[in-house]
């Protein structure tokens, strides 16, 4: 167990875009320090450091594994690397938080949650969102609205990034597409809202310069509950939630999976569409940005570490495992396979 008198010194590897959210999300008061960082590159992973703190500059995992003083590690490669470099750490004796999704498959996710069961380590995927207080507010009050009752549920997340072909969002080698980089957080909403989904029906469309998935519309239900999720990376938004019960409506927005989201709920309509005067919004429950969403994320995993303990309750083994499930479930539908699982 740690010492709970000194920060929590971590490791970075693939020091690129969101390991630098990261690296200034340690800025903040109540997590740990950057202490290392490692690229393909020492010169890159030496540039990351000096642009954020930081140490302990590596140009291989091997390096890493042998000298970094760190007393977790965060992975921020892309995709298909997450499962390698999760295992190798573990085995190194290090816990981890592995960006989202983390990994490829199923088999890949719980291959890295059951080494670090089995090893006594913690190993956490980054889900950030899950940790957000505006977040937590919106899935009490959509609980709080359904009760046991029928409820239906709209989760959008979609973005048009102008990126080409070869960029790691839409490169198949890579493990790109819409499912892995954002789907994963709309099906991880849905699992919130409905517990354990059964999936009904799914129609997507492809990028057809690289093969990846490009867009998704999926039907998912639980009991009387049912969820449409739709995302993709081929419009601008939109990017919000609605919960819709006979009690009313909450809503997450505009940026659902951010920090800067806003809670709202709205009473029932009468059967006309017509609402009681004054009556349209009850409630307005406005974004924590006090602090860098990744914060959340990263106290959570340190007061878990602390702890002595494998698992965290906003981001179990298990809702990790049933998402990669789902995931898995719709790639087999649409025969989408990256091109390093073609024998
Ligand atoms: N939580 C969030 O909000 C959020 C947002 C964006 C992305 N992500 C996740 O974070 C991960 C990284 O995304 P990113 O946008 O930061 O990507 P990125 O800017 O491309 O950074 C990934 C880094 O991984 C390293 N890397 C190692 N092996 C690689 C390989 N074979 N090909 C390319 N790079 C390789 C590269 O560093 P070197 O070249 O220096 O080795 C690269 O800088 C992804 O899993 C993504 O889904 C999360």
């Amino acid at each position: 167990m740690m010492d709970s008198t000194k920060p929590v010194r971590w490791g970075v590897i693939g020091p690129g875009r969101i390991a630098a959210t990261f690296a200034a999300a340690l800025q903040d008061p109540a997590v740990g320090m950057l202490q290392a960082a490692c690229s393909r590159d020492r010169a890159r992973a030496q540039a990351f450091l000096d642009e954020h703190g930081g140490s302990q500059a590596f140009g291989s995992m091997a390096a890493f594994l042998q000298e970094a003083e760190v007393d977790a590690v965060y992975i921020a490669t892309p995709h298909m690397r997450h499962a390698e470099d999760a295992l190798a750490c573990l085995e190194a004796g290090l816990p981890v938080l592995i960006e989202k999704p983390l990994a490829t498959s199923e088999a890949d996710a719980s291959a890295v949650l059951s080494a670090a069961e089995s090893s006594g380590l913690l190993a956490m995927e980054a889900m950030w969102t899950a940790f957000l207080p505006n977040v937590k507010r919106f899935l009490s009050l959509a609980e709080q609205a359904a009760q046991d009752g029928p409820a239906v549920g709209h989760i959008d997340f979609q973005f048009a990034p102008d990126v080409g072909p070869d960029h790691r969002l839409r490169n198949a080698a890579l493990a790109g597409g819409a499912l892995l980089d954002v789907g994963v957080y709309a099906l991880s909403m849905a699992s919130w809202l409905l517990g354990q989904p059964a999936l009904v029906a799914s129609s997507m469309t492809w990028d057809s310069e690289t093969g990846v998935d490009r867009s998704a519309s999926v039907v998912l239900t639980a009991g009387e509950r049912r969820v449409t999720v739709s995302f993709g990376m081929d419009v601008d938004g939109p990017r919000t939630v609605q919960w819709s019960t006979p009690r009313g409506r909450v809503m997450l927005g505009p940026d659902w999976f951010t920090e800067r989201a806003v809670v709202t709920t709205e009473a029932p309509a009468k059967w006309d569409g017509r609402r009681p005067a004054g009556s349209l919004v009850n409630e307005e429950v406005a974004a924590d940005v006090s602090r860098p969403g990744f914060a959340y994320q990263v106290e959570a995993f340190e007061r878990a570490l602390r702890a002595g303990r494998t698992n965290v309750p906003e981001r179990t083994a298990d809702d990790v495992r049933m998402v990669h499930r789902l995931m898995d479930e719709l790639r087999a539908s649409w025969g989408l396979r990256y091109p390093f699982e073609v024998a």
